[in-house]
Formats: structure tokens, sequence, C-alpha cells
């Protein structure tokens, strides 16, 4: 749980459903996630096997598949769900306001 400031990430309609897009703030970056249901999540924009854009990645259903070696992660929970990846993303708590989307970091 983040304690920290809402920052605005983007508006509703820059994701599309079941897709993920990049969110750089200053030196970090970010990944929002809007799922199949329309549910809308973030968590750190790097996999945690690698350094690599979750961005670049492919969403399915509550899943977030790493294009690098496949891994996965609830989107949600930001679970490590399947190897090589093996410790947890960092998610972040969204909000929605007038068809933006914040997130609190
Ligand atoms: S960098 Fe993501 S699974 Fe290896």
């Amino acid at each position: 749980m983040s304690n920290g400031i809402w920052i605005e990430a983007c508006e509703v309609d820059d994701i599309e459903v079941e897709d993920v897009i990049r969110f750089d703030h200053e030196d970090r970056t970010f990944a929002i996630y809007r799922t199949e249901k329309g549910d809308f999540f973030a968590s750190d924009g790097y996999c945690t096997h690698e350094k690599f854009h979750l961005s670049n990645g492919l969403v399915m259903g509550n899943l977030i598949e790493c294009p690098k070696h496949n891994g996965r992660f609830d989107i949600p929970t930001g679970q490590a769900k399947r190897a090589p990846v093996c410790v947890d993303l960092k998610t972040y708590p969204v909000k929605i306001e007038d068809d933006k989307v914040f997130i609190q970091i």
C-alpha cells in the first residue's frame, strides 16, 4: 500500500481494453493496465526478472506476460505467476476522475 501523492497518468481512452501502456514520471517508469472487464491497475513498469518494459507485453485477462522471457504476473496483485519471474511486481492504487487515470505513488 502506498501513502504517496496522486498523479495523473493518462486519459481513460488512452488505453484500449485488455492492454497496457507505459507511463514515465520523473525518473520512474510505470505500467498502466486496462483489463477486459474495464478495470484499471498500475504497477512498476519494469519486469522484476530483468529490466524490461512490461508495457511491451501482452495482457490476458488479469495477467501480464513479459515479452522478454514470457514470465507472467497477476495484474491486480503483482504476484509472480510464471517462471522465470519469481519476485512480485509492485502495484499502485488507481482512481478514475473526469475520465483521467490517476495513480498513487
Ligand atoms: S525480463 Fe521479464 S521474464 Fe525475463
